[in-house]
């Protein structure tokens, strides 16, 4: 038994901030974001719109496009690092608003790299019986944990959702899947509050996203480089075999180094980070949906997927679509 996906769906709250924008609020501009990042523009969410509310919507259109009855769904997972609560989960909220009762519903926190973990977690419980039709979402309102007078992380960031709807099928969908995290560098990327330390600073709404930007570049574009490797000696692949890159959008220049490596040109490697900023667990999703809802990516194609994140955490997949 293998796992497919048969189903994307996206969201992106109303609003769009844009560069021109920030340089009324920060010392910054037009010119040095999209010259550094690529970055034209982000959405954000209205002050009362939450992450489950983009997964909803994100889901909804997830499961439109697979044909399926939100009865059908057996496993709930969402990525996230911006849940709605401390507790319950967003997938168990998610799960309520689409009326489904009784299944297993989990976040999971692998900040970026949020999507690949939850694929590969549901591709196991698809290969291993335990599961039929897994409800897979990466979704956040990451602006909620920006310091909107930091320049360093404020230009970078973006809100919105993506979702899948991963099925079991007699034919291979996911061929291979990768993750990988190694906590030495968490104080390169990360928000230090929470609930067990430094309580205050969230309390105080002070909990911000914090970023060595420059130290997160150069190990992301040589672990990227890995993780490409990785997944090619692990499916005996050739990487011209590969027809579309669908990377992790944080900087057009860590892209273009990724394709660079496999040798790809632009026009195959699908890039939405200029209108969508870096929006962490849903980049990719929305970004696979972009690509299958406007042709790109058909039936047949193998796509690779791969994000680098907080932790660090980084992996890939690979997969005919
Ligand atoms: O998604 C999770 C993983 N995250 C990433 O992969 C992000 C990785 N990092 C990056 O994408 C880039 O490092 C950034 C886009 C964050 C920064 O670009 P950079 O080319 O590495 O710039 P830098 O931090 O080395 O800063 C260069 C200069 C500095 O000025 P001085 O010291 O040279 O005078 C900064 O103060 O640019 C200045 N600067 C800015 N200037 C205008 C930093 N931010 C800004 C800004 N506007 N927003």
């Amino acid at each position: 038994m293998y796992s497919r996906i048969t189903g994307t769906g996206s969201y992106l709250p109303e609003h769009i901030l844009t560069n021109t924008d920030l340089e009324s609020r920060i010392d910054t501009s037009d010119e040095w974001i999209y010259s550094r990042t690529g970055i034209e523009k982000r959405h954000i969410a209205a002050v009362d719109e939450t992450t489950s509310d983009l997964a909803e919507k994100a889901a909804l259109a997830a499961i439109a496009d697979a044909k399926i009855k939100a009865d059908d769904i057996d496993l709930i997972i969402i990525a996230t690092t911006t849940p709605d609560l401390i507790f319950p989960s967003t997938a168990c909220l998610v799960q309520q608003r689409l009326h489904i009762h009784g299944c297993p519903a989990f976040d999971v926190q692998a900040v970026c790299t949020g999507f690949i973990y939850v694929v590969n977690i549901a591709d196991q419980f698809i290969r291993n019986g335990s599961a039929k039709c897994v409800l897979v979402i990466g979704a956040e309102t990451i602006s909620r944990i920006i310091d909107w007078q930091d320049r360093n992380t404020s230009v970078i960031f973006g809100d919105g959702a993506g979702a899948v709807i991963m099925q079991a099928s007699a034919t291979q969908g996911i061929l291979s899947s990768h993750i990988h995290a190694d906590g030495q560098y968490a104080n390169l990327l990360n928000v230090p509050a929470g609930i067990s330390s430094n309580y205050d600073k969230l309390k105080a709404n002070q909990a911000f996203l914090t970023m060595q930007g420059n130290e997160v570049f150069k190990v992301a574009v040589n672990t990227l480089g890995r993780i490409v490797d990785e997944t090619l000696a692990a499916n005996s692949i050739q990487k011209e075999e590969i027809d579309w890159l669908v990377p992790h959008q944080a900087n057009i220049r860590i892209i273009s180094a990724t394709a660079k490596k496999l040798g790809m040109p632009m026009d195959r490697v699908i890039v939405t980070v200029d209108k969508h900023g870096n929006t962490s667990a849903a980049s990719v999703p929305l970004a696979l949906d972009i690509a299958v809802r406007d042709g790109r990516i058909k039936v047949g194609d193998i796509v690779l997927l791969e994000a680098f994140g907080g932790g660090f955490t980084w992996g890939s997949v690979l997969l005919r679509y």
